[in-house]
């Protein structure tokens, strides 16, 4: 009766709240947005069709999506003072705590947007984060390397405005390149959600106060920045990138895993909740191949990646554990393909997973059924006791 569900009667309630957007089962390795299977969508739809799917529930119509896209771009700008922000941070910041700040400051120049039940201002906070967030993101990219700010272009997609603002140059003309805009159309599609991972469940614990959007998502953008969740993805290249440098040998790194050396783990593999091969790793190894496989002499790391997972996956150690790939294991070879630096690939899953949030968020404030609660505890500490004072300590 309060929206809780636990997947175990014997399992410590966890609070964990219901929810009508996505479907995971991670025995047989299923994932649906609003009942759509990813396959599908990854193969037919675009972002910003999934990000309207995700948000309003069903799959707009030609009309519905004219209107998103175009209300989007109208919001791409920053207002000027926002893009001051940037002046402050030092050039070689993570753009991770660049990001989530600057989300957060949204709210300070969007006062209308504090009011969580004002049904027309959540619809423009929405609209703001979807078209301002990849502005954010090209823009802290821009100050990690010391080039000049890009105004958005509102004759082009979103994805496509993004890549231009991120490797565009003011001085000359910048062509996106189709392929490239394909790749990470579809590599937002497979980050759009994920159900109640750390970071949405974050959005909605901070939501569930009643705390404005860009807070709310401000905070989900530091929870993804973690290496065990968001963070996965670059530090999956640092790992093959350390192979590398130990001549490939995967047998070495492989025994290190197993024999449980501090710190090493293999990274990109393993989930919460999915103990079978992740759909989207699926799919995202394909489009790897497809990428990388136009490089000429190829990848040594997808060389390196590949063997790795072989080694794994018929390696009893991690079949017994039902460690199999998950989204970050192939993510961050085509990140580095399309030319984005390690430290920015975190950034790629939030502006991904952005749409997810939003909706969950939104979710969770019209349908209060569907609120993660305050969670309880087991308490392990000492029992009642009495002050000493201090000269008797
Ligand atoms: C994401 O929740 C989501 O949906 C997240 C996400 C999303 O879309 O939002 O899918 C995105 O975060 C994917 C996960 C990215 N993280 C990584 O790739 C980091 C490496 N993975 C591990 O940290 C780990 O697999 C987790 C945290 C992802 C999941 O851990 P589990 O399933 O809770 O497993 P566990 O920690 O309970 O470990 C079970 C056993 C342990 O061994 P034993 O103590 O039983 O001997 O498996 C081992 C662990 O040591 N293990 C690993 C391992 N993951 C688990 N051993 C080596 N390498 C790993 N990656």
């Amino acid at each position: 009766s309060t929206g809780y569900i636990t997947h175990d009667p014997g399992f410590v309630n966890t609070g964990a709240a219901s929810s009508a957007i996505t479907y995971i089962d991670g025995d047989a390795g299923i994932l649906r947005y609003r009942g759509y299977p990813i396959e599908q969508l990854a193969q037919k739809s675009t972002f910003i069709e999934v990000s309207y799917l995700l948000i309003y529930g069903e799959l707009p119509t030609k009309t519905q999506l004219d209107d998103f896209t175009e209300k989007i771009q109208r919001h791409t700008l920053l207002h000027e003072d926002l893009k001051a922000f940037f002046s402050g941070f030092p050039r070689d910041a993570h753009p991770m705590p660049v990001l989530s700040s600057a989300v957060s400051a949204l709210s300070t120049f969007y006062q209308d947007s504090l009011n969580p039940f004002d049904e027309p201002n959540v619809e423009l906070s929405t609209i703001r984060l979807l078209a301002k967030v990849p502005t954010l993101a090209a823009y802290a990219y821009k100050k990690s390397v010391g080039q000049p700010l890009l105004y958005p272009d509102n004759s082009l997609g979103l994805v496509e405005n993004f890549l231009r603002m991120t490797f565009g140059f003011p001085a000359e003309p910048y062509e996106v390149d189709p392929e490239v805009a394909k790749a990470l159309d579809l590599l937002f599609i497979l980050h759009a959600d994920h159900e109640q991972n750390c970071s949405t469940s974050t959005v909605r614990l901070v939501g569930s106060s009643e705390a404005n959007l860009f807070a709310s998502i401000s905070a989900g953008i530091n929870a993804l920045f973690g290496p065990l969740h968001g963070g996965a993805n670059a530090a999956v290249l640092d790992m093959l990138e350390g192979i590398k440098n130990d001549g490939g040998d995967v047998a070495n790194f492989v025994s290190r895993v197993k024999n449980k050396e501090k710190g090493v783990k293999l990274m990109g593999f393993g989930h919460r909740v999915y103990k079978n091969y992740d759909p989207r790793a699926k799919i995202i190894k394909n489009t790897a191949d497809e990428i990388l496989g136009k490089i000429a002499g190829g990848d040594e790391l997808l060389d390196i990646a590949k063997k790795l997972e072989e080694t794994a996956l018929s390696d009893d150690y991690f079949v017994e554990r039902k460690l199999y790939p998950n989204v970050d294991f192939y993510t961050g070879l085509i990140y580095r393909a399309l030319g984005f630096p390690t430290k920015y690939f975190t950034v790629l899953f939030a502006l991904g997973r952005l749409p997810g949030w939003i909706a969950h968020w939104r979710e969770m404030i019209q349908d209060p059924a569907t609120k993660i609660g305050r969670p309880r505890q087991i308490y392990t500490g000492e029992t009642e006791r009495d002050y000493t004072p201090l000269e008797q300590r």
